[in-house]
């Protein structure tokens, strides 16, 4: 089987928005698709490891904020390289965000917002896939929306193993290269010589998180 014929299927970059009690929390995917039209029905991928999932699970209700070529890196580095289970994700001013229907949803530069109801969730062996009914949706701007395309080629952005399209990164270069253990970017180079407050361009971490390859 040609794994590669599957990097060809298309995707868009979204915050999931959800709760945790009172507290908003959520994470990126890429895979957000509308299902029927006449009393729309979405559907998502998500991780059984994602603590947005048990939250999903506990309050039937998410929401998906559409993000734009616009969006900045922040919003991924935060929502989608880490895990509410030990971070405030929402908490400071890194991103925009507001309450729409009482979940939270991302302001920074999104396309639009919708919220949705679970129906139903089918497992599979590493994810759940999450049929939810549309209970509002806004458009909150006329940018392009963000393809997972423009994300790896013009931002440069990666995806943790928990993306159900993850790709091991391949080997790129013969010079020294080390690894983000957190995004798998790849710093080409010899990372000591940078100062000691140097952080991963994707997911912000310190230079501590990044091992020799
Ligand atoms: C570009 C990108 C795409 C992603 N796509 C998905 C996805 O479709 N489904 C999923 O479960 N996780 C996906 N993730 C991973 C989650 O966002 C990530 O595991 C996050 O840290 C989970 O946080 P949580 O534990 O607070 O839920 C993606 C992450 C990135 C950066």
């Amino acid at each position: 089987m040609e794994m590669s014929a599957l990097w060809k299927l298309s995707y868009g970059m979204y915050a999931i928005g959800t709760l945790d009690g009172e507290r908003p929390t959520g994470c990126i995917v890429n895979t957000v698709i509308q299902i029927t039209s006449d009393n729309p029905v979405i559907a998502i991928s998500m991780n059984k490891n994602n603590y947005t999932y048990d939250c999903i699970k506990r309050t039937g209700r998410f929401s998906v904020s559409i993000l734009s070529e616009k969006t900045t890196q922040n919003v991924i580095a935060k929502l989608g390289f880490s895990s509410g289970r030990d971070t405030d994700k929402f908490d400071g001013d890194i991103f925009a965000w507001e309450y729409m229907d009482g979940l939270p949803v991302v302001n920074e530069n999104s396309c639009a917002h919708i919220t949705a109801e679970v129906i139903t969730m089918t497992e599979m062996e590493t994810h759940y896939v999450i049929l939810a009914r549309v209970q509002d949706a806004k458009v909150t701007s006329d940018y392009n929306p963000m393809t997972y395309k423009y994300y790896h080629e013009v931002i440069k952005g990666k995806a943790p193993k928990n993306a159900p399209t993850y790709q091991a990164p391949e080997k790129i270069t013969d010079k020294e290269t080390w690894a983000c253990q957190i995004c798998g970017y790849i710093y080409e180079g010899d990372l000591t010589k940078e100062p000691e407050d140097f952080v991963c361009p994707i997911c912000k971490q310190p230079k501590s998180m990044f091992k020799k390859q």
